[in-house]
This record gives C-alpha cells, structure tokens and sequence, in this order.
C-alpha cells in the first residue's frame, strides 16, 4: 500500500486526492504555482528543478487539458517526457493496471501521471512499495485534485482568498471527479459549496454530507448570489442509458446561461474545468463572456502542475 505523504512528515509523496491535504500545502502549492509564472506574459516559464527525471503519461483514458498540461508542465521543468500508448500496450493482452505501472517503474520512471477509468487507488494498492511518485490525473467518478487545484487556485488569483465565498457546482455531479475534489479544496479554504443537478445525477446525501455539499432545489437557487459557478458536463461515458437525461429537458432546467448569470453575485467568476459541451451545460455568450475563467484555468493549469511536480520531487 503506498501512501500519500512521507511517512511521520506531511511532505507530499504521491498527489492521489486532496482528501486531509494540509491548508499549509494548498497555499505553499499557489506561491510555487505563482512563482513559476512570467509576469509579463502570464503564462508559465521555464526552470530545470526536474532536469535529468523521467515522467510517464500513462492515460488509460481520453484527456486534451491534462495530458497535454502535465507533459507542458514536465517539459518547461527540464524532464524527459514519455507519453505511454495505453491502447497500444500490453494493458490489451490481458496485464494489469498494477503489472504496467511496475514496469514503468522499472524502466526509470520518476513520476508517473495516470488517469484511470476506475479506483486508482485499488490498483496502487497493489505496489507494496515504490521509488516512483504518482499523480493522480483523474480517476473514475472518485478524484482529480490537479484540476481542483488549478481552479481554486484560479479563483484565488482573481480574489485573493476563499474565505467565505459561495461555490454553485451545477450539473452530473454523480460521477464528477472534478466536484468531489473541488468540494474538498473548496471547503478546506473556507468556501461553502451549493450543488444543483438533475437528482439521478447527484451523489447520495451521506456522499453529499461528507463533502460539505448542501443540495439547492433547483439551479437559480444554487447561483443566487454565488460568487463562483462551476458548470459540469454530463459524463455520458459514467451513465447508463436509462439514466441519461433528455437533452431538450436538461438545457431548460440546468444549462447556465445569461439569465442564470444575472442571478449570480454582480463579479461572480465562471468555471468549467472542461471538456464543454457549449448550448448544453453552458451557453456560448457565458464561456466566452468576461466573468469566464474557463481558458484563465487552462493556463493556470500548467504553472499549477509544475507546483505539483516540484513539491513531490522534495518529498
Ligand atoms: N478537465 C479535464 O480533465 O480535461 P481533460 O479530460 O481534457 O484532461
């Protein structure tokens, strides 16, 4: 079983979720973060604290943002990058998610980026130990804290803290990594969080209760007077059929839209940590509007990431 921090420390081994992540480590990760950004493009600017490592991209999932982000991310720190063909690999004959990693491990490895269609956990679970430090780049429907990060980190950059701001996360709830995760950062930094969503596509309330998740009746009551709203896709890949809502119903009743915006405080910021389905979660005239960070959290994602990669270096 491998764990997330070193033991007896709170130096952070692996980055597998943000459950019991020190406040301390949160705000150490936005200075580095920070600190990897040019000030004058805004964008994240080289440095060579990981020259001489190997990270793997091992994607046993679809991903643009975070695949490409965390090899960005591992390039502008001086890495050798390795993006591992999962539907070419040995994965297909047969070899579990465990035996793979290993052998990424064996072949030189020092940080590994995996995203996984189910627990990520149980297939670590399976590593008694290991000189490698994983990332977790989304898991099922369980966790993806470097994108939990990077928005409230986004969120932070545009208002200098979290404290006592109201979240609305709207939409497929259920089977969002991105929601359980956010619900953690929110929560931790001292944000109340408001879920509003079709209610086959809300987690159970004991689910909700422990995320600090309270329940709206219905999406203009989740954003009235937010000051962040989180738009959500439906993650048709998690749903069953006869799970998945109407598409012509669920734009009337959950799409956020300019109507919905004018609910929401006057300087509301307006997240979706993508991909976006425009004219079904979000409207066009939201994304692309002036309270939208949707492309602010693209770019905060890599300087993000590269927080992420150094502080594991140091564990
Ligand atoms: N937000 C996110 O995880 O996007 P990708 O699936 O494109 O990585």
């Amino acid at each position: 079983m491998i764990e997330q921090f070193t033991s007896g420390t709170n130096k952070l081994r692996h980055l597998l979720t943000l459950d019991g992540l020190p406040d301390k480590l949160y705000l150490e990760l936005f200075e580095r973060a920070q600190s990897f950004l040019d000030p004058d493009s805004g964008r994240a600017r080289s440095s060579d604290v990981l020259r001489g490592k190997l990270v793997v991209n091992a994607f046993f999932e679809p991903s643009t943002r975070t695949r490409l982000s965390f090899e960005i991310a591992a390039g502008l720190l001086g890495a050798r990058v390795v993006n591992f063909d999962v539907a070419n690999s040995a994965t297909s004959k047969g070899e579990s998610v465990s035996d793979t990693l290993r052998v990424i491990e064996c072949l030189g490895a020092d940080q590994v980026v995996i995203r996984h269609g189910g627990n990520l956990l149980a297939d670590l679970a399976e590593l008694e130990s290991t000189k490698v430090s994983y990332i977790n780049g989304g898991d099922g429907c369980h966790a993806h804290p470097s994108q939990a990060l990077l928005d409230v980190w986004t969120v932070m950059r545009e208002r200098g803290s979290l404290e006592g701001l109201q979240a609305a996360i709207i939409g497929d709830i259920r089977h969002s990594r991105v929601a359980r995760s956010l619900a953690v950062a929110f929560t931790a930094l001292g944000a109340k969080v408001c879920v509003a969503g079709p209610p086959n596509l809300l987690p159970p309330a004991a689910e909700m209760a422990l995320l600090c998740m309270e329940a709206a009746e219905d999406v203009d009551t989740a954003v009235s007077g937010a000051d962040v709203v989180v738009c959500l896709r439906i993650q048709l890949e998690r749903i069953t059929d006869s799970n998945q809502p109407q598409e012509e119903s669920y734009i009337s009743q959950y799409r956020f839209d300019e109507r919905r915006l004018g609910l929401a405080a006057k300087d509301a910021l307006i997240l979706h940590p993508g991909p976006m389905n425009r004219e079904i979660e979000i409207t066009s005239t939201v994304a692309d509007g002036p309270q939208s960070c949707v492309f602010k959290q693209a770019t905060n994602g890599v300087a993000m990431r590269m927080a992420i990669m150094q502080m594991l270096l140091e564990h």
